[in-house]
C-alpha cells in the first residue's frame, strides 16, 4: 500500500534520511523505530508531504489508481506521493497524528475532531465517524464542549488520533502515541491502536517504547542515525539479541 524506495531527506546540509526504503502492506501496523534523532519523524514528514525528499520515491497504491494502467504504460507501484503537496497527500487518505499531538488548543474537543473531517463533504459518513471516535474514546465524549488545551496529556493523544481518524484514512501515521502516557494509558492507547487496526486501518506507528509497539505491530522496521539497520516480523525483531539490547533495555 505504500513504498518508500530510498529516500534521501536533507534539513539544509543535515543529511536526515540516507536511503530509506521500507513497505507497509494494506492491512498490516508496520512499527518504525529507533532513538532520538534516528529520523523517525522526518520519514512521517516526508511521506505526509510536510517536507520534501532530496531524492527516492514514494507510492501510494490507492483504490483510485488502482486498474487504471493502459497497455504499453509502464506501471508504476502507485501514486508517487514524493511529487505531492501535503494538502495533496492528505486528500488520498495519508493522515497524520503529529509528534506532540498539535491539537487546536482554543477549539473544543468537538471542533477539533471536526477539523479532522473538514476535506469531506459525505455529512452522514462523518456523523457515523464522530460516533465511532467516540466509541472508541469515552473520555472524549465526556469532554466535547472542553477547549482542546485543557485537556490532560493523555486526553491529548486521544484526541489527536481521533481527529486523525475523522478524515477516514487510509493509512494512519502515528508518531509516538505513548510519549509521556502513564504505564496504564500507553497500553490503553496500543489497545485502541490494535482496535482501528480491526477496523480496517493500515498504521505505520512511530515509537519509541519498542517493546510495546513491536507486540502490536506485525512487522517492524529499526532506524539509525537516517538508515534501516533491521527489518523483520514484530515476534522476530522482540527475540533479536542486537534489538533487546539497544531498544529493550535487555
Ligand atoms: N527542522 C529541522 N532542522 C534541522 N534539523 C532537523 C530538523 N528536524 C529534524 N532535524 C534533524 O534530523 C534528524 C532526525 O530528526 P527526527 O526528528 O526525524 O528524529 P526522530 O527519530 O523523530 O527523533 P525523536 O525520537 O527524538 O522524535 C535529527 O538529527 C534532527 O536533529
Ligand atoms: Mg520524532
Amino acid at each position: 500500500m505504500l513504498i518508500l524506495d530510498s529516500v534521501h531527506t536533507f534539513y539544509g546540509h543535515i543529511h536526515a534520511l540516507k536511503g530509506v526504503s521500507l513497505t507497509v502492506n494494506k492491512g498490516e501496523i508496520v512499527t518504525l523505530i529507533g532513538s532520538n534523532g534516528a529520523g523517525k519523524t522526518t520519514t512521517l514528514n516526508t511521506i505526509s508531504g510536510v517536507i520534501s525528499a532530496q531524492s527516492g520515491a514514494i507510492y501510494l497504491e490507492s483504490s483510485q489508481n488502482g486498474g487504471s494502467e493502459r497497455a504499453g504504460d509502464v506501471q508504476e507501484p502507485g501514486i508517487r506521493l514524493d511529487r505531492l503537496h501535503a494538502h495533496e497527500v492528505a486528500r488520498l487518505g495519508v493522515s497524520q497524528s503529529p509528534e506532540g499531538r498539535k491539537i487546536f488548543a482554543r477549539l473544543s474537543v468537538k471542533e477539533n475532531l471536526a477539523m479532522g473531517a473538514f476535506a469531506r463533504t459525505d455529512a452522514d459518513g462523518i456523523r457515523s465517524d464522530m460516533a465511532r471516535v467516540l466509541e472508541l474514546f469515552p473520555r472524549l465524549e465526556e469532554r466535547l464542549s472542553q477547549p482542546g488545551g485543557t485537556l490532560s496529556g493523555g486526553e491529548q493523544q486521544m484526541l489527536a488520533i481521533g481527529r486523525s481518524l475523522m478524515s477516514r484514512p487510509s493509512i494512519l501515521l502515528l508518531d509516538e502515541p505513548s510519549m509521556g502516557l502513564a504505564p496504564l494509558l500507553v497500553q490503553q492507547i496500543f489497545q485502541i491502536i490494535r482496535e482501528i487496526n480491526a477496523q480496517g486501518t493500515t498504521i505505520l506507528l512511530v515509537e519509541q517504547n519498542a517493546q510495546a509497539a513491536l507486540q502490536v505491530a506485525h512487522r517492524g522496521y529499526v532506524l539509525e542515525t537516517g538508515h534501516i539497520v533491521l527489518s523483520g516480523d514484530a515476534q522476530h525483531l522482540l527475540s533479536d539479541p542486537q534489538v533487546a539490547e539497544a531498544y529493550l533495555g535487555i
